[in-house]
């Protein structure tokens, strides 16, 4: 394929990255000789009525995140579409510097001093703060969109892009990103503000500040079940040495109600600021009711610990133990609310192999183009044995995220030349969290649709 040159009115340098979206190229502005970065994104080309929801969505949320000027916010200068191709670009500012998760691998031991941590953290706070004070929310707060230029900036890349996520869910190989750094109501599919993105940072100044991913797993189920029950471990034990000054803010940020987080991100950044400067973080003493300064208050909770009297130590221990006991009750009660609540998340795994050389497959969940791809591959023509399609091709494997709840599954395939085309629809009820599998089977010259 020939390498694209040009997009609109600017010239294409290199390609600087892929994400899930699109291609991310270093191109020129000729008009007034700027640098700049352009971002494709990927549409489907189906249907009339989807692409022209999507072309107004794209423009919305460009036009919304355009409005955005600050120096922690990589700036939009304008969202166009080639002509040829019609291919929706958007024209950034562009940052010379690294993502922050190979920032971070370029450092020695692959940590950063907690001075460093709390600097970067404090300035991201500082830049989602004035985006929410404008209303806009980015939704996909993670180390791979917060770029660091070689002077220590933090600049956040892609705000307006995840809500063009309907988009994403239809592309071709398309996987749910990472859930690690979703919060809960967003996994969970409710209404998000900018609480959200507050909580998405909690899990990166976790890492930053301890080494270690609060929620982690082999599989985006895991990863949900954590990031919505998962209290992680203080962050000084996690890292000895930290301050449990650090367990605060973080507890704070990860909290899985948005009503105790942090309403602002001016709330954390102050907090940040006030950790950083060796100080109890000020919202944990909003919360102390305090007699004359919060000062006092934090030395005489001190010297109060330091009197304890074995009593006291043995009253606390059983007070630990009902608490422990209660909360793996409750723990037990939301796992059982939680897999019958019809909008968590779960997923539709689709598999099978396909007898002809290439075709398209589409894929419904309710009526709604889930996922359209290009079938190519089987290395030979069908072999047909009597009225048996012998499964020669390529196989498919791949997974849609879903909600909780009864859906209807509808697929369907066609191959060029007349040789396939089907479109079939299957009920089917997905449990909270779980894998369903659909199996495509094509051996019978059409194509059956199977529960595993
Ligand atoms: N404004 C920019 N200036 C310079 N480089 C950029 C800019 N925006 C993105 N990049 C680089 O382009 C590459 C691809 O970015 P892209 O946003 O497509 O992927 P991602 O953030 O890894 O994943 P996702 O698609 O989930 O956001 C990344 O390596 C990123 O560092
Ligand atoms: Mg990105």
């Amino acid at each position: 394929m020939q390498a694209i040159q040009q997009l609109g009115r600017y010239e294409i340098v290199s390609e600087l990255g892929r994400g899930a979206m699109g291609t991310v190229f270093r191109a020129r502005d000729p008009r007034i000789n700027r640098v700049v970065a352009i971002k494709t994104i990927a549409f489907p080309s189906t249907d009339a009525d989807l692409m022209r929801e999507y072309r107004q969505r794209f423009y919305r949320e460009a036009q919304a995140a355009g409005r955005l000027s600050h120096p922690g916010i990589v700036t939009i200068f304008d969202a166009d579409e080639e002509r040829a191709s019609s291919t929706p670009f958007i024209v950034m500012e562009f940052v010379d510097g690294k993502p922050l998760d190979q920032f971070i691998a370029g450092e020695p031991e692959g940590r950063l001093d907690w001075h460093a941590a709390i600097g970067l953290l404090h300035q991201i706070a500082a830049a989602l703060d004035y985006a929410h004070a404008h209303g806009i929310v980015h939704r996909d707060i993670k180390p791979a969109n917060l770029l660091i230029t070689s002077e220590g900036q933090v600049k956040i890349a892609d705000f307006g892009i995840a809500k063009l996520s309907k988009v994403e869910a239809t592309l071709p190989g398309y996987l749910m990103g990472t859930p690690a750094y979703m919060s809960p109501e967003q996994l969970n599919g409710q209404p998000v503000d900018g609480r959200s993105d507050l909580f998405s940072l909690g899990v990166i100044a976790y890492w930053l500040l301890t080494g270690h991913k609060p929620f982690t797993g082999q599989s985006i189920t895991e990863v949900s079940i954590q990031v919505a029950t998962k209290e992680p471990r203080a962050a000084s034990q996690a890292a000895p040495g930290l301050s449990a000054d650090f367990d605060q803010v973080l507890a704070r940020a990860l909290a899985k109600d948005p009503a105790q987080r942090y309403q602002s991100g001016k709330d954390f950044a102050a907090d940040l600021q006030d950790v950083n400067a060796g100080r109890a973080p000020r919202s944990q003493a909003k919360t102390v009711v305090v007699p004359s300064s919060s000062e006092q208050t934090i030395s005489m909770a001190s010297r109060e610990q330091r009197g304890k009297s074995p009593q006291r130590d043995f009253k606390k221990r059983w007070l630990f133990l009902a608490t422990a006991l209660l909360s793996l009750v409750l723990a037990a009660a939301g796992l059982v609310a939680l897999s019958s609540s019809p909008s968590m998340p779960a997923t539709l795994d689709i598999v099978g192999t396909y007898p002809f050389r290439s075709g398209q497959i589409y894929i419904w969940v309710d009526g709604e183009l889930r996922y359209h791809d290009e079938l190519r591959g089987a290395s030979h023509t069908p072999a047909v044995t009597g009225n048996q399609f012998a499964p020669a091709g390529e196989s498919i494997d791949l997974s849609i995220p879903v909600r909780a709840g009864r859906h209807t599954i509808r697929v369907q395939v066609d191959a060029p030349g007349n040789i396939f085309d089907h479109d079939t629809a299957i009920p089917g009820e997905f449990r909270a969290f779980s894998h369903k599998a659909l199996q495509l089977d094509f051996r019978r010259r059409r194509l059956e649709l199977n529960w595993e």
